[in-house]
This record gives structure tokens, sequence and C-alpha cells, in this order.
């Protein structure tokens, strides 16, 4: 279970407090943009050298990013997380600020999150700092676009808002069928990668067939389907059972493992005594209403217990152990700079076999 994503040394030795870019990491935007940038081959992450953070590289022969990304969903969003109100753009600014000084540099966004606010923010961002920084984003399949055009022009917008010559990793939301065809949708993406504005292409909410459909398609233009983000954490692992994790093992495809701190009942604030209300869309949701949180306080207290065995936070625990399964990046969404460093922590240390084995009995009922 777990292996090369865990196996790395400090990733702490490196964070300055001035909001540049880690030691070690700095390179020139133009140098990151180019085709020859360096990657590893069969390798799925490396081991860095002390001052360097751990590596993934995606899919078979794509880019490489850190082995822990940050989701930026909350960025913008008003209808579920209430953006605006509680937290704002300075406060997010500051999330990606503290991510990028503690070596986080993969970032993952949709032109859908805050109707594309998500990402005109983080192309804001980017600019402000000097390293290279991998982009994620994702196409919204919706019934409306039924031409390869459509695609392109969503592509375009993308680069615009985002203000890049090229993404790193562009996703497809979720699959979608009805007018426009697998085959259409994968041949206009091969097309992108090939023109160079997008790296590498990836899919999201796909079942294990959809995915190797995906794969199939993509595979006869010799373009290797990167990715398949899904909702993976502790308190949902249902793509273990749907076969999801092994189909990706067995054709090398990367698992963007999203919600992974369970919209954030894994970090265990959010108690049955309901001292703190979670804000948006999850005051409705059952699972943060007092029968939810008790159900889950289980497995909470036993995150508590490894947490203070090496001396973390339940939070970077639940990521840790998701960083030790094979093959998969944890992408946690954070909206300030405490929330984003305490996540960039999950990095840079590993969790005992034994540890790993706990946690995977305690949240079988999950599966
Ligand atoms: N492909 C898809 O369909 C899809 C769907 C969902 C998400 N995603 C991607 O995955 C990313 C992450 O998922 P997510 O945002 O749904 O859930 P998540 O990462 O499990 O939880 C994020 C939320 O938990 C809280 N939190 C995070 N770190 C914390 C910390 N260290 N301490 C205390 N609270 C913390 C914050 O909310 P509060 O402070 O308000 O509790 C934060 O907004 C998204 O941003 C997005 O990029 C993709």
């Amino acid at each position: 279970m777990s292996e090369e994503t865990s196996t790395f040394e400090s990733s702490n030795g490196h964070i300055n407090n001035n909001g540049d870019c880690p030691e070690g990491s700095a390179k020139s935007k133009r140098e990151s943009a180019q085709p020859s940038q360096k990657r590893s081959s069969r390798r799925k992450s490396q081991t860095p050298k002390s001052n360097e953070i751990a590596t993934v590289t995606l899919g078979n022969n794509g880019p490489t990013v850190t082995a822990l990304g940050m989701g930026t969903w909350a960025w913008g969003d008003k209808l579920f997380w209430d953006y605006g109100n509680s937290y704002g753009a300075s406060q997010v600014e500051e999330a990606f600020k503290a991510a990028v000084r503690a070596g986080i540099t993969f970032f993952d966004t949709a032109e859908l999150y805050g109707m594309g606010e998500s990402e005109s923010l983080l192309g804001r961002f980017i600019k402000e700092v000097d390293c290279p920084i991998n982009v994620a984003t994702k196409y919204s399949p919706v019934p409306w676009r039924f031409s390869v055009e459509s695609v392109s022009e969503a592509i375009t917008a993308s680069l615009n808002r985002l203000q890049v010559d090229r993404i790193t990793l562009y996703q497809v939301h979720w699959s979608f069928n009805f007018l426009m065809s697998q085959e259409t949708l994968m041949n206009a993406l091969a097309n992108e990668v090939q023109r160079g504005r997008i790296e590498c292409v990836g899919v999201s909410n796909y079942s294990a067939e959809q995915m190797l459909e995906a794969h199939t398609l993509l595979a006869r233009r010799n373009i290797p389907l990167a990715v398949n983000q899904v909702q993976y954490s502790l308190l949902n692992r249902k793509v273990e059972t749907q076969g999801i994790i092994n189909t990706a093992r067995k054709f090398g495809i990367t698992i963007l493992a999203y919600s992974p701190l369970s919209q954030g009942l894994l970090t265990g604030k959010y108690t049955p005594d309901r001292t703190q209300i979670p804000n948006g869309a999850r005051r409705i949701d059952p699972r943060f209403s007092f029968q939810g949180l008790y159900r889950i306080t289980p497995v909470l207290n036993l995150l508590h217990q490894i947490s203070e065995k090496y001396n973390k936070t339940p939070a970077q625990v639940a990521l840790n152990w998701l960083t030790a399964q094979e093959n998969v990046i944890p992408i946690p969404g954070a909206k300030n700079a405490s929330q984003a460093q305490e996540n960039a922590g999950a990095l840079g240390w590993q969790l005992a076999p034994e540890d790993i084995v706990i946690l995977e009995q305690a949240t079988r009922p999950w599966l």
C-alpha cells in the first residue's frame, strides 16, 4: 500500500517567510513552460533531496508535480463555500503564498469555480511569484457545448483568466455524452496537446469503464490519459470498491483525490457538540449534523491519537494516509494561510505501515 510517494525527507527545510518560492524550486517561468521540462519516466514519485519537496509524475510520462496539491474551489465560490462573507480575496491570496512558501506548486481549479473567478484569482497570484506553478483546470461538458470549437474556446478562455500560455493538466470535469461523444471530445483534447496549449489530459468523476474508454481513445492518438480526479478520503473510499483505483494503477493513470479532508470533517474541528458550525452549503449536509458527526467520532479519535504520536494534526495524518496510497495526489482546499501551511505539512514525513493499516481498518465502513 505505502510506497514511493511517502519515501521522502523533510519538506520543511526550505520554507521562508516572505511569500517567495522555496529554495531549490525557483526556476524562471519560461523554463517551466518548455516542453522539454525534465520528466521522470516510469517512477510515480521521486525521493527529493533534503531541501526539495516530494513530487509525482502525472500518468505514465506526464509532467512532474508536487505530491500534494491545493484545491481552489472555494476561491470565488459564493454558492457552496460562502466566499465574500467569512473569507475573501486577501485570505485566499495568503493561502496561495503560504502554499508556495511551503513548496506546494500544484493548484487545481476549474472554469466552473466561482464562474471563472477561481481561475482569475489563481492567474493573478501566479504573476506575483517567481517560481513555476503547475495549474490543473477543468472543462465543463455542458449540453450546449456540442462542437469541437467549444473545447478550443473553453481552453482559450481559461488560458486568458489564468494568464498563462499553457495548462499543465486539462481535465474533463464529469462524463457527459449526450451531444458530444467521448471520441470527439478526446480527439479535441488530443489536438490541444499537439498544439501545445495543454500539457496532458485528465478526466474527473469518471467510472472505471469511462476512464478506460478515455484512455483507449487517447491512446489512438499516442496520448496517455494522465489523471482521473475523484472523491477520495478516509471518509469516502468508494473508489477502492468501484474498481477505479485498481484500473488506474493498471494503466498508469494518477488519481487526484478531491475533498481529501471530507470538506473539513477530517480536521476534527466539527464535533457533535456543534461548537463550530460550517459555513455555506455544508450547514444542511447530513454529514455535518449531530448524527453525522457522532458517526465519525471513532475515526476522529483515532486520528487525534495517531497525530499526537507524530506531533502532527488530524488533517495532516488524513492527507498523509492518502499520499501513502500508490499513485494518489491529495488536493485539499484551503481558504487561508494557516490551513494551507498545515496541509502542506502532510508532506515530509511518513506514517508507519502499522498506522496506515489501522486507519484502513477503522474506515472500512466508508468503503
Ligand atoms: N472534480 C470535482 O468534481 C471536484 C469536486 C470537489 C472538489 N474538487 C477539488 O478538490 C479540492 C478540495 O476539495 P474540497 O474543497 O471539496 O474539500 P477538502 O479539501 O476536503 O476541504 C476543504 C475545506 O476544509 C477546511 N479546511 C481545509 N484545510 C483545513 C485545515 N488545515 N484546518 C481546518 N480546516 C481546513 C476549509 O473549510 P472550512 O474552514 O470552512 O471548514 C476548506 O475549504 C477543491 O478545492 C477542488 O479543487 C473537485
